[in-house]
């Protein structure tokens, strides 16, 4: 095993696509690693022709995968838009490992990115020493990505200035980026395109120009829509985790997986599951990845100061920090949640106790 923290997911699922590469006889758009088949099959999961079991890395509509691959493989970019915790940059990593074998081409759009860190910048030594010059200028992963026919990755593009995300227009449009300081311009190869992620909810994001918003097509990636659904990413993803992190996952993981659950969908929704009660919602989001969070942190507690017994106290501890994140109101809103549902729950009493202990 690798002692690194991580590795870019063409590496983790390197035996995935390699058995789905060695029965994929379906036509390929150009420079593609996989048909476009296979790389809807790489993401939702299924069975190579050859039984090679294929696990699904996006729980949720497949057509929403389908709409986001046929996009990559036209000449429109594709953003992916959602609320945080959607599976956005997930599912922006696996299809651009799937589809051009090179997850690592990225660019992390911040209120500081300006547009050399975009369109490319310059060596200064050697920009002083020769003048401009091919050799001094230092290409940034977009430059690479259109030079070499492969996917770049755009995250959180909505957080950088929109005089910056404009310089992206000719990019997209033009499949080309002048160069003006050597009075040429590099031409992207068949296999080029972009998907951008984006959140649509965040304090500090700026509006898309309708401009650029033109040259993408916009697939919204949405919260699982039924508890069964959430519970089954979380859980999935609670025990990946809980592997590569060499902790435990007790038997009881399910059951309070199932109760944090209901308590998020509860909180973010405004009403409890059976519609009787209107609750305030939280300031935070709540999202998938937040429980996965929540869950993952109780098992280190557990793991590590409880002898591996996973208990509410452990998850009430985790839970709290998720749900609280103003503290005035917040601290309000989970006080009235407690005492108008939880309180009265059947199942839910260790919760009531573990989260007022707390509070
Ligand atoms: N529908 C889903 N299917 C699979 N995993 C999901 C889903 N929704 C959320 N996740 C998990 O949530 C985590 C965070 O997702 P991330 O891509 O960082 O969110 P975003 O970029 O949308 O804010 C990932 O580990 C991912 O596995
Ligand atoms: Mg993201």
């Amino acid at each position: 095993m690798s002692n690194l923290l991580r590795q870019p997911v063409e590496v983790t699922y390197q035996d995935e696509l390699a058995a789905l590469k060695a029965c994929d006889d379906k036509a390929k758009p150009v420079q593609w690693q996989l048909s476009p088949q296979a790389v809807v099959t790489y993401l939702m999961g299924g069975k190579t022709r050859d039984g090679v079991e294929i696990s699904s890395k996006y729980i949720g509509n497949r057509r929403l995968i389908e709409t986001a691959v046929a996009t990559l493989a036209t000449d429109r970019a594709l953003l992916l838009l959602g609320v945080p915790g959607t599976a956005k940059s997930w599912v922006s990593e696996h299809l651009t490992a799937a589809i051009s074998g090179d997850s690592t081409r990225i660019i992390q759009c911040t209120a500081g990115t300006d547009e050399n860190q975009i369109r490319y910048g310059w060596n200064y030594a050697q920009l002083l020493a020769h003048g401009p010059s091919t050799d001094a200028i230092v290409p940034t992963p977009l430059f690479r990505a259109m030079q070499d026919g492969t996917l770049c990755r755009l995250e959180e593009l909505t957080r950088m200035g929109s005089d910056v995300q404009d310089t992206l227009i000719t990019v997209l449009s033009e499949k080309m980026m002048p160069i003006a300081e050597l009075n040429d311009a590099v031409y992207a190869k068949a296999g080029f395109n972009v998907i951008a992620t984006a959140n649509n909810k965040d304090k500090g994001v700026n509006e898309l120009s309708s401009a650029l918003k033109r040259r993408f097509n916009v697939v919204v990636l949405p919260l699982p829509d039924d508890m069964d659904e959430e519970v089954q990413i979380v859980s999935r993803r609670v025990s990946e985790m809980g592997d590569k992190l060499g902790l435990p996952v007790p038997k009881n993981t399910l059951e309070e997986i199932q109760k944090v659950i209901t308590i998020f969908r509860e909180l973010r929704g405004g009403e409890t599951l059976d519609g009787q009660t209107a609750l305030k919602a939280p300031t935070g989001n709540l999202s998938t990845a937040e429980a996965i969070a929540v869950m993952v942190g109780s098992l280190s507690q557990a793991n590590w100061f409880n002898q591996g017994k996973l208990s509410v106290e452990d998850v009430s501890s985790n839970l709290i920090g998720a749900i609280v994140k103003d503290p005035v109101q917040d601290k309000l809103v989970l006080e009235e949640y407690l005492e108008t549902v939880l309180k009265k729950r059947k199942g839910y009493q260790q919760y009531y106790h573990g989260l007022n202990e707390q509070l």
